[in-house]
């Protein structure tokens, strides 16, 4: 996901540009840059690594003159964060500069026959082929529409696209296909951009572009039409009902809330990786010696949740271990195989147990969300999980796609070790295929019921997150939510485990919540709902999540939410999003600072 951003006006452009990407930078901010039309037809491209801010200051993004231009912010996809892969790319002449988001599938192939006709390429990404086929074309057409129609056709993929070119200054081009893009119509200048973000401050109406729709976009008109048929379309403008600050959050009024409503996106994103990295990893597991799943914090208890998958679904005992316990416990040799997960890749817990173990001539795999990051470059393999910025301090969807990641792990190891047989495989494929709808249907159903839920707790400050096998990693993540954004003690623990000494807390002013697995996984089920009648006999209160419609009628539970039926693997992950909705309401509800919690960062990188 990066951003982007076009502007054609009567003034001079730089500045506002340069704000349109300031206001995208949740879109990605690994590097960014602007290209600028000058008044003598020259096109001058400014771009390095680093914030938005951050490059202004070195490259003086702001000091280019002109009033056509296009900007972009970046993260990383094909091609590591450097000064040459930060868009906008160039032609071989300057002549054409282009910003894209998405991914060209078949940029290899065009690379090579560019190359082969002499054309020179700086960067290592995707996006420069376009710069390069826009010269081509123009090469035997002499005419920029057809040129760009041209191009637009010959990609696939998907894409947003912004392009200027030397050849027609007075106009600003774009196209879309799959990766969003939207027009700003304004008085004295008209603008392009990823979102509404890039435009707010300074018009509020505005059109959205359909698939396969590219626009000519002048100070003072644009024209939209069809890259296929090629025909004019008559769109529609929309009047922007939020402000720049709402916007970013796409609407939502945090981080954290729009964060859990991308993780049905997040999971197909997890779910699209190329089964070869899940492949290399599950073979070298099974190949190591001793292997170690690593993480601290929400990590950790990702790891611990990838420990109960590979014993259930492979038979494979890998233990969880927090990161900054690592080096008093791991058995570290050349045969070992450590796995580490981490959202930031920076985590200095978890890079230091990394560098212990490679010192020690152990190999490593790292599942990692940000491209380029410390963790990835120390790693033997990366799993780049793609689950996009995640702003909010608090880990959700990146935790939510690492956990369907080492799902797939499991898997594989399962299917290879002959334990998975062709038909249960199919079964837990299919079940986490449709995670993502299940996942949405949740989020649309369950919310007000959840908020109502938190508004009418939001006093308690104690609760006991009680869960067994699969279900007490989730019970443990989801009582750190509570407690980091909430600042409310929620204490998880193996509902097992309550009756060896806990359970001589329980009164009537004592609050669980019971992570209930479905009645299929009989015996969990059973042990479970025996730990609420505990409470239940003790006048403890009870929150339920679980699966059984007739149970919410036991007079067990003193709240409960009852949610669909899923694959039993799958089945965890629904009460993980009831859990992290709890958390965010009860914080709203008591006025916390819910993406900036206190004394939290988003990538701890000290000890
Ligand atoms: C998550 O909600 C926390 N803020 C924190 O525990 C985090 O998961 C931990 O610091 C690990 O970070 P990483 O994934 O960036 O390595």
């Amino acid at each position: 996901m990066c951003g982007i951003s076009g502007i054609i006006g009567l003034q001079n452009i730089s500045n506002p540009l340069v704000a349109s990407i300031r206001n995208l930078e949740y879109r990605g901010y690994d590097s960014c840059g602007v290209a600028v039309l000058n008044g003598r037809g020259k096109i001058t491209v400014k771009k390095n690594i680093g914030s938005v801010d951050e490059v202004n200051e070195g490259e003086k993004l702001t000091k280019s003159k002109g009033f056509v231009g296009i900007a972009h912010t970046r993260w990383a996809t094909h091609g590591r964060v450097t000064k040459a892969n930060t868009h906008p790319h160039l032609s071989c002449h300057k002549e054409f500069a282009c910003v894209h988001n998405g991914i060209i599938s078949n940029y290899r192939a065009l690379k090579n026959l560019l190359a082969k006709k002499g054309h020179k390429f700086l960067s290592e990404t995707d996006t420069e082929v376009i710069a390069h086929l826009l010269e081509d074309f123009y090469n035997t057409t002499g005419n920029v529409e057809k040129t760009f129609l041209k191009t637009l056709n010959k990609l696939e993929g998907t894409f947003a696209i912004a392009m200027i070119t030397t050849f027609d200054s007075d106009r600003l081009y774009c196209a879309k296909k799959e990766s969003p893009l939207i027009l700003g119509i304004g008085d004295d200048a008209n603008y392009i951009g990823s979102d509404s973000n890039a435009f707010i401050d300074f018009t509020k109406n505005s059109i959205v572009l359909d698939d396969f729709e590219y626009a000519i976009v002048s100070k003072d008109s644009y024209v939209v039409k069809n890259f296929n048929q090629g025909n004019i379309i008559e769109k529609e403008i929309t009047r922007i009902h939020w402000d720049a600050e709402m916007s970013q959050k796409g609407g939502y009024p945090h981080y954290m809330l729009k964060e859990i409503y991308e993780q049905p996106q997040a999971i197909i994103n997890a779910l699209n990786i190329d089964q070869k990295h899940i492949k290399k990893a599950a073979s070298r597991i099974l190949k190591s010696e001793k292997n170690y799943l690593l993480g601290v914090g929400t990590t950790y208890y990702v790891a611990l949740l990838g420990e109960y998958v590979f014993s259930s679904m492979a038979q494979s005992f890998v233990p969880a271990i927090s990161s900054d316990e690592f080096k008093h416990l791991g058995e570290i040799s050349k045969k070992a195989h450590v796995v580490a997960l981490s959202q930031s890749g920076e985590t200095y817990d978890t890079l230091n147990a990394l560098k212990y173990a490679k010192n020690k001539g152990a190999c490593s795999t790292a599942i990692v969300n940000v491209i380029g990051s410390s963790i990835s470059r120390l790693v033997d393999q990366t799993i780049q999980q793609g689950s996009g910025p995640e702003i909010c301090v608090l880990s959700t969807k990146a935790a939510f796609a690492q956990m369907i990641i080492l799902n797939r792990v499991a898997l594989e190891m399962g299917v290879i070790k002959k334990i998975i047989s062709p038909a249960k495989k199919n079964i837990i494929e299919k079940g986490l295929k449709e995670l993502p709808k299940y996942v949405s249907q949740v989020l649309n159903e369950k919310s007000g019921f959840v908020h109502t839920i938190a508004k009418r707790y939001s006093h308690i400050k104690n609760w006991l997150y009680l869960g067994r096998g699969l279900y007490y990693p989730i019970a443990l993540e989801s009582a750190l939510k509570m407690k980091e954004v909430a600042y409310i003690h929620a204490e998880g623990m193996p509902a097992g485990f309550l009756k060896h000494g806990t359970i001589a807390m329980i009164d009537s002013d004592h609050y669980a919540l019971v992570f209930v697995p479905p009645k299929e996984d009989r015996e969990l089920y059973e042990l479970t709902m025996g730990g609420v009648e505990e409470i239940k006999a003790r006048n403890g209160f009870v929150l339920g999540f679980h699966f059984e419609p007739k149970d919410s009628k036991s007079g067990l539970f003193n709240e409960d939410i009852v949610l669909p039926k899923v694959e039993k693997h799958v089945a965890p992950f629904l009460q993980l999003i009831l859990a992290q909705l709890l958390s965010y309401f009860t914080a709203t509800t008591l006025k916390r600072n819910v993406d900036r919690p206190r004394s939290l960062a988003k990538s701890v990188t000290v000890a």
